[in-house]
């Protein structure tokens, strides 16, 4: 009588002469049930066998059921393999075609642009500081002397998260963590996100880009800090840009100006421009002198130091300096658009 020994050679002789000619996907497929499958397939027949073979027997003969096993879950797999290039159309390679051009990455048009807006404010001797998009509500309200409840923070809805922390309004906050830990003179600027109440349309997100400025020392006034944006502007824009000075009233600044510059987009020459809505100007930043109680909530003494700041809306000012009409490309992730800023 056969011995277990000879009905696992048998099984394996079988499987060698089927295997060469499983040539496509289905035929592999019932090669693995006739071997493999659980009820019938032949191995595990084999398997069944072993329960009950003799112990002198079962050492070895378990040991040769499992490498067949082995053996044949890799041959059908390599067969798997082999049949799945069959079915690949066969290609020529054609060497007179030119190469595929690759898409190297490169800085987002908003990267670019407050890149250069940093190289202005270094070359003025400003620094650069951070602060958290997440805020307290003392940051971005209380030390501003926006008191709880007070109409202003009409103006600064956002959301709010857990207890007292809220999405940042506005940079400002920063000046005031940067006011506590560093003695002026002050010379700042903040780049950051920020995050709004405000429904999208050419030129307001609920999320966008500022840069906030903050100086503090002896004797700043007014003057510097118009002179100081006057500057930074004509560097961003030329020497020949539109810029107008317009009163303006933010709690925590005394007096307080917002800075318009020419529409760039149609040039103040059409009425229905959905940038500019006909005036011909576009806001852009606000600005003023600190409040002397802002530097009192930071124990800086307002009767020896005075101080001014700004919030610049980069979006806006990208898109006069790129003249692009809408706001909303900047975060639409559309190559098409992205591709044409910065270096080929
Ligand atoms: N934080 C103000 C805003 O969003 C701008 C501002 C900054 C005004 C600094 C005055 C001084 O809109």
């Amino acid at each position: 009588m056969a011995t277990l020994k000879d009905r696992i050679e048998e099984v394996r002789k079988a499987f060698e002469e089927a295997a060469p000619q499983a040539g496509d996907a289905k035929s592999v497929e019932e090669l693995r049930t006739a071997f493999l499958g659980r009820k019938r397939g032949r191995i595990m027949l084999l398997f069944e066998e072993l329960k009950s073979a003799p112990a002198e027997e079962k050492r070895e003969a378990g040991r040769l059921v499992n490498e067949l096993k082995v053996a044949v879950v890799d041959r059908l797999q390599a067969l798997e393999n082999g049949a799945l290039m069959a079915v690949r159309p066969a290609r020529e390679i054609d060497l007179t075609l030119p190469g595929r051009q690759r898409y190297v990455g490169r800085p987002h048009p908003l990267t670019l642009f407050q890149e250069e807006i940093e190289r202005i404010f270094l070359s003025m001797g400003f620094a650069i500081e951070e602060g958290p998009e997440i805020e307290t509500d003392y940051y971005n309200f209380e030390a501003l002397n926006f008191p709880p409840h007070h109409p202003a923070r009409d103006k600064w809805d956002t959301l709010f998260i857990k207890g007292d922390l809220l999405l940042r309004t506005h940079t400002s906050p920063v000046q005031v963590r940067v006011m506590e830990r560093t003695k002026p003179p002050i010379r700042i600027i903040c780049p950051g996100r920020v995050f709004r109440r405000e429904t999208p349309d050419p030129t307001h997100l609920p999320m966008f880009l500022q840069v906030e400025g903050l100086v503090v020392d002896q004797g700043v006034t007014f003057a510097n800090l118009k002179g100081t944006l006057e500057h930074f502007l004509r560097a961003l824009f030329g020497e020949k840009v539109k810029v107008r000075f317009r009163p303006s009233y933010f709690p925590f600044t005394e007096p307080s100006a917002e800075v318009d510059i020419e529409c760039l987009v149609c040039s103040g020459r059409d009425p229905d421009c959905r940038v500019c809505g006909g005036t011909g100007w576009k806001e852009i930043l606000g600005s003023g002198m600190v409040d002397p109680q802002v530097l009192k909530n930071v124990n800086i003494d307002p009767e020896k130091y005075s101080g001014w700041a700004f919030g610049l809306g980069v979006d806006r000012t990208a898109m006069f300096a790129f003249g692009i009409p809408e706001m909303r490309y900047f975060y639409e992730n559309d190559l098409r658009f992205l591709r044409q800023f910065g270096a080929k």
